[in-house]
């Protein structure tokens, strides 16, 4: 690896993107500060927040300069950074800005989940901070050898799960050390606000005070990513949160399956009805591993072949069963357990790729392949482009499957494969929803929903046109996850158009068949076709109108 790429590596491993210092001392210039506060900025870097707190601390004292920094960085002022080059050069500039470093300090090199921080005065209770600021890591790794511990202690709180991100768990661990009280201001990717794996957090967070969040217009050249200021002050359960200074209550977040702090006002009537997964069961597909092995295009109606596939049987060996497990460990039972079958003897069925001398060409279709569901941009209906080798059910490729990496073993979407519905692109600014035939394999790529048992077969046309609406993908990204990613809880958690009269309902339920029909007879459409704009008369609001509910039962 280049000495760049190996930077790189190590910038995103420990998530860093420093604060501009202009950015980080307006945050701290409005913090209100006496010198019995004790502040804590737990991933300091090279300290964007910590040299103008110090300043900030500095000024509420008296005395020689020296005398006064040392009691700001013995009393005040508390750190905790774990990358050796960013500590230094913040120790440094401290130096350089006041051309002395007291021996004793708070400022620590290390990882903020190891660190324990000592009490005060010889109490012995968690030492509490009046104040929590900075820009804990985001999308940074944890310890490997810390991962499962810090899931038992920051993972679940009030009976919800806390997604495993590392600012997530820098957000737990400081309510932890705040004191009644407390403040906590920390800049903040702006996810979390959203999406459904943050929803454990976002109710802690106002189950133990008073959230306010400002979106930042810019935050650094360093990254692209919409960033948020969270303020937060640990007061006791809260019952609305403010965003851009609009005041949401408990009572409309609770509408949305997630818990979205995005949920507009004029936006929560649609979520006082059912969800589309009240209607139909929304999956992800299957990750392969290898699509080259087993995944084919289809070209002027052909599949061209470069494998053969064989099976044998593969020794099992401990060696083997380590790399394949997660992280690389096994509990000693399993150890034992692989070591009497290696000596054994014992043996896995495996399946071995063998390159062809000539490529096969066969037609398409053909009895060993499956069409395969990849994700595309593309509305309504597409021709299948991909096909994968699904010979005996997949024996080929849910072998080679079964004996790579752990993460590999389970099949996405299995019980749905072949099955009618419709699918749209994972990563999307917006959803690209078509129907899917009956017959396809799923790729995770292109999550998929089907009618559950008993629904009106109809409804799968209702809902096509549905996500095919500007108001359905505004409630999707501004309410239910404004990320790039629609995963199948995303598509589940948007209302059903309940509001939507029988007469329109009919009309529109025809419309969108004749779409069908007509795309799979070639014709092409995209979100800005004219068949799509008059659909978007068909769901407009009637909320109220006397709504009549046509509900799922067939
Ligand atoms: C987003 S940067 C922000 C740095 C600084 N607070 C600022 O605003 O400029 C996150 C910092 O967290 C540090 N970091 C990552 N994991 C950490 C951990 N477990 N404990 C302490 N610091 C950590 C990174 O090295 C990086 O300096």
């Amino acid at each position: 690896m280049s000495i760049a790429k190996a930077a790189r590596a190590h910038k995103r491993q420990l998530g860093q993107f420093l604060t501009p210092s202009a950015l980080a001392a307006q945050l701290i210039a409005s913090l209100e500060l006496t010198i019995h506060d004790r502040v804590l900025e737990p991933s300091m870097g090279d300290g964007a927040f910590i040299l103008p707190l110090i300043e900030k601390f500095m000024a509420l004292y008296d005395g020689p300069m020296t005398e006064r920094l040392a009691q700001v960085l013995q009393r005040n002022v508390y750190g905790v950074e774990l990358d050796a080059t960013l500590y230094a050069r913040c120790l440094e500039a401290i130096r350089r800005r006041w051309d002395a470093l007291p021996a004793q300090h708070n400022l620590v090199r290390g990882d903020f989940f190891r660190h324990h921080f000592a009490a005060r005065n010889g109490d012995s209770s968690a030492p509490a901070f009046t104040i929590i600021v900075g820009n804990p890591p985001f999308g940074g790794a944890f310890d490997p050898a810390l991962q499962d511990d810090l899931d038992r202690v920051y993972g679940f709180r009030n009976g919800a799960k806390i997604k495993k991100e590392t600012y997530a768990f820098f957000i737990v661990k400081s309510l932890d050390l705040l004191a009644p009280g407390g403040r906590l201001r920390f800049i903040c990717s702006d996810t979390f606000l959203t999406i459904n794996t943050m929803r454990g957090l976002r109710r802690y967070l106002m189950q133990q005070g008073e959230v306010s969040i400002r979106t930042l217009g810019e935050f650094s050249d360093e990254t692209n990513h919409p960033m948020v200021v969270l303020d937060f002050v640990k007061s006791g359960a809260a019952e609305a949160i403010t965003v851009d200074g609009v005041r949401t209550p408990r009572s409309q977040i609770e509408l949305t399956a997630n818990f979205s702090w995005r949920i507009a006002a004029d936006l929560a009537r649609y979520f006082a009805g059912p969800r589309l997964g009240d209607f139909m069961i929304a999956s992800s597909g299957m990750t392969v591993g290898r699509n080259a092995y087993f995944v084919r295009k289809i070209e002027d109606g052909k599949i061209v072949e470069p494998y053969r596939f064989e099976f044998f049987d593969d020794p099992i060996t401990l060696e083997q069963e380590v790399k394949r497990a997660r992280l690389g460990r096994l509990s000693p039972r399993q150890v034992e357990k692989i070591r009497r079958l290696e000596a054994a003897g014992a043996t896995r069925r495996n399946v071995r790729i063998v390159a062809r001398s000539q490529p096969l060409t066969l037609a398409a279709p053909h009895p060993d392949y499956c069409y395969y569901n990849k994700g595309a941009p593309t509305i309504v209906y597409a021709p299948p482009t991909h096909v994968i080798y699904w010979k005996d059910e997949g024996d080929a490729v849910l072998t080679f499957k079964k004996n790579g990496n752990w993460y590999l073993h389970g099949v996405g979407g299995q019980p749905y494969f072949k099955r009618e519905g419709l699918t749209w692109q994972l990563i999307a600014r917006r959803l690209y929803t078509r129907y899917l035939p009956p017959g396809y394999i799923l790729d995770s790529g292109a999550p998929c929903a089907f009618l559950r048992p008993g629904v009106a077969p109809d409804e799968l046309y209702f809902i096509l046109g549905w996500t095919l609406t500007r108001l359905c993908n505004r409630l999707l990204k501004e309410v239910i996850n404004h990320t790039r990613n629609i995963q199948s809880k995303d598509f589940e958690r948007l209302p059903y158009p309940w509001w939507v009269a029988a007469p329109d309902k009919a009309v529109a339920i025809a419309h969108v068949k004749q779409m069908v029909v007509a795309a799979q007879q070639g014709e092409r459409f995209t979100p800005e076709s004219q068949e799509i704009a008059v659909l978007e008369g068909y769901f407009s609001h009637t909320i109220n109108a006397p709504a009549t509910h046509v509900g799922g039962g067939a």
